[in-house]
Formats: C-alpha cells, sequence, structure tokens
C-alpha cells in the first residue's frame, strides 16, 4: 500500500459520520495495476464524434481494455449506438427530417426506421444557443467537418472483434441498455434484444470480455433473473450509480452486499468516490469503493474528461485525478473520453 502525502478524509455517504485517517489503515489491499482497466466511453470521444466507428477504432488503437456502447432501438427494432434516446444533439436529424419533430422539441430514435437512421450525419455534440448550433466542448473535432454516421450495434461488435482477429489482442466491449422503461413503454424490450445480440456473436458467460451495464436496477435484476435464464447466458452485470438521491438504498451500508446478489460491478459518478468537496490538502474519499470491493464488485466510475474545467480543483492536474482515484481510493477501472492518457498513466505507474 502507498503512503499518502495528504491529509485524507474518507467521508461517509449522507452525513453520517466524517472521520479523519490514513488510507492505509481504512483501506483493504489495493488491487493490482495489471488488474486496472481503462474504459473508452463513448469511444476516445475525446478526439473524434462520440459513438462513431472511427472513434471506436482510435479507442481501440489507443490501448483501451474495453469500449463502450450506448444502445438504443430504432422504431424497426434495430439496435444502434448512441448516447440519447434523442438523435437532435449529436446529429442533422432537424435538418434532415424537421416534420418528424415531437411536441416537446425533440427527435426520438424511437420515431426513426434504421434505413433513416443511416441518411443522418453524426457530428460532435452540440446545443442550440439562440437557433445556432454551438459545439459542447469547443477544443474537440470540428462539428461542421467531415462526415461521419450512427453504427449498429452489430457493427460496432463486428468491428471490435474483426479487430480483435486482426491484431490478436482481446478487447471487450461494455454495453449501456439505455432508458428501458422509455422503451418498454413504446412496447419494446430492450434488454432482450441486446442479450440475444449479444449471445448471437458469442458473449455468453461471465470469462468473456464484456459488462452489460444499466442505471436501472429493476431492469438489473430483471436482466440476471430473466432474460440471461432465457437466453441461457450469464454475462458480467455493472449497476450505474448517478446522484446519490436516486441510489440511496445502494449507498447505505449493506448496499453494495444486496447489489451484489445481482450485479459483478458498479459504475458510479466519480464524485461518489472522492468528493466534490474535497480540496487540494483535503481529499475526502468515499467507503463505496471499499464496500463495494467486500462486496466482490468491480468500480468503474464515470467520466475522466481533459478538457478545460473538467478536472476537479482538487486535483493538480488530470493525471493527478486519476492517481488519487486509481491509487487512493482504489477504483478497478475508469471510464474516459481520453482513453490514451489513462493508457500512459497506467503504465508509467507500473
Ligand atoms: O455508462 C457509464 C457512463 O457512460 C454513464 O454516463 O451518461 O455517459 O452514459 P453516460
Ligand atoms: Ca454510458
Amino acid at each position: 500500500m502507498r503512503s499518502c502525502p495528504l491529509n485524507l478524509r474518507i467521508f461517509q455517504l449522507f452525513g453520517v459520520l466524517l472521520m479523519t485517517a490514513t488510507v492505509s489503515s481504512l483501506l483493504p489491499a489495493q488491487s493490482a495495476r495489471s488488474e486496472k482497466i481503462v474504459i473508452a466511453h463513448r469511444g476516445a470521444s475525446g478526439y473524434l464524434p462520440e459513438h462513431t466507428l472511427p472513434a471506436k477504432a482510435m479507442a481501440y488503437a489507443m490501448g483501451a481494455d474495453y469500449i463502450e456502447q450506448d444502445v438504443v432501438m430504432t422504431k424497426d427494432d434495430q439496435l444502434i449506438v448512441l448516447h440519447d434516446i434523442t438523435l437532435d444533439r449529436t446529429t442533422d436529424v432537424a435538418d434532415r427530417y424537421p416534420q418528424r419533430i415531437r411536441d416537446d422539441g425533440r427527435f426520438y430514435a424511437i420515431d426513426f426506421t434504421l434505413e433513416e437512421i443511416r441518411t443522418l450525419n453524426a457530428s460532435e455534440g452540440f446545443n442550440l444557443v439562440g437557433g445556432e448550433k454551438q459545439q459542447r466542448y469547443e477544443q474537440r473535432f470540428p462539428m461542421a467537418t467531415s462526415s461521419f454516421s450512427v453504427p449498429t450495434f452489430a457493427e460496432e461488435i463486428e468491428l471490435i472483434q474483426g479487430l480483435n482477429r486482426s491484431t490478436g489482442k482481446d478487447v471487450g466491449i461494455y454495453p449501456e441498455i439505455k432508458s428501458p422503461e422509455f422503451h418498454r413503454e413504446a412496447g419494446k424490450d430492450i434488454s432482450t434484444a441486446v442479450v440475444n445480440l449479444l449471445k448471437h456473436y458469442g458473449y455468453t458467460n461471465k470469462s468473456d470480455k464484456i459488462y452489460l451495464q444499466t442505471f436501472s436496477y429493476e431492469e438489473l435484476e430483471m436482466i440476471s433473473t430473466q432474460v440471461f435464464p432465457a437466453a441461457g447466458v450469464e454475462l458480467n452485470l455493472v449497476q450505474l450509480i448517478g446522484s446519490e438521491d436516486s441510489y440511496r438504498w445502494m449507498l447505505q451500508e449493506n448496499g453494495m452486499t444486496k447489489l451484489a446478489n445481482h450485479a459483478d460491478g458498479i459504475g458510479p459518478e466519480k464524485g461518489l468516490v472522492v468528493s466534490r468537496r474535497s480540496t487540494k490538502g483535503n481529499i475526502e474519499i468515499s467507503e463505496l469503493v471499499s464496500r463495494a470491493h467486500e462486496a466482490g464488485l468491480k468500480v468503474h466510475p464515470y467520466t475522466y474528461r481533459l478538457d478545460a474545467g473538467q478536472v476537479p480543483q482538487y486535483a493538480n492536474d488530470f493525471d493527478d485525478l486519476l492517481r488519487l482515484h486509481y491509487f487512493e481510493a482504489d477504483i478497478d477501472g475508469a471510464f474516459t473520453d481520453f482513453p490514451d492518457r489513462v493508457v500512459e498513466f497506467l503504465k508509467a505507474v507500473k
């Protein structure tokens, strides 16, 4: 165990007891560097538009251990790789199909066939400001240049499996089932469709290089107890954890133990691991990682970004942020838009 140069404060969630102690006296033995992984969040999305096949190929070449897919369904029940259930933040759908807008001003993937979605140009994410498109991350790939498309989930699996074949590597996939309740209300069982496609491509048991993730605990439990048995598969499942308010029971003392009945890991927002209240001289590490490890769960927080304003002020720089999370808080892996930087960081500390 590395000794800690800072006065580290371990914070308990929900304002229970605040304890001050040295990390070495409280945390279990760290996982070995060789077990720590890098997950390319939406691909190498810091460099190329998120969830495009070029962004995935770049992440692969940068040495990511796993590449993430967010998965949603089209009108004709095809699985596509798209972060939002709507198309308007990352494509030109509003220009191409203006009449397909819903009353809420959005363009839903579920209202479009795959053939229609294939006609769209994908780009860096943007917001509409005064009717003008404004790129969300200004220093990233220019929004109005080049041409990209929205891939199907099958196309992306074939890309990664093809690269595994041609390079001899074994890079994993990390699909997220997006908004399962929304899909169910529209009469679509996205989880069964995803699991069946995974089975088709050979992902059938926990030793396969895949983590299947969702923010919905109800869906995770259903996948574990119904969808997997029906398909005759058993894959690693990850429970994503967002705000404290929505996941309160999981963050209580026995939450991780209960979760371990159905999950193999958690994907918490990174502020649940190292508090955003932390300062340079007072790093507050929660008990979440140690509780998860005691329950046998992996911990893969999100999202580690280099862009201006994205490195929390308690860290000196991006590498310091990674050091605090990987080696002081002892996370097992991280979702990052900049997989090259995290791969380099982990190599350097070997
Ligand atoms: O799935 C991990 C991370 O990607 C969760 O955040 O919103 O980018 O899907 P989001
Ligand atoms: Ca995701």
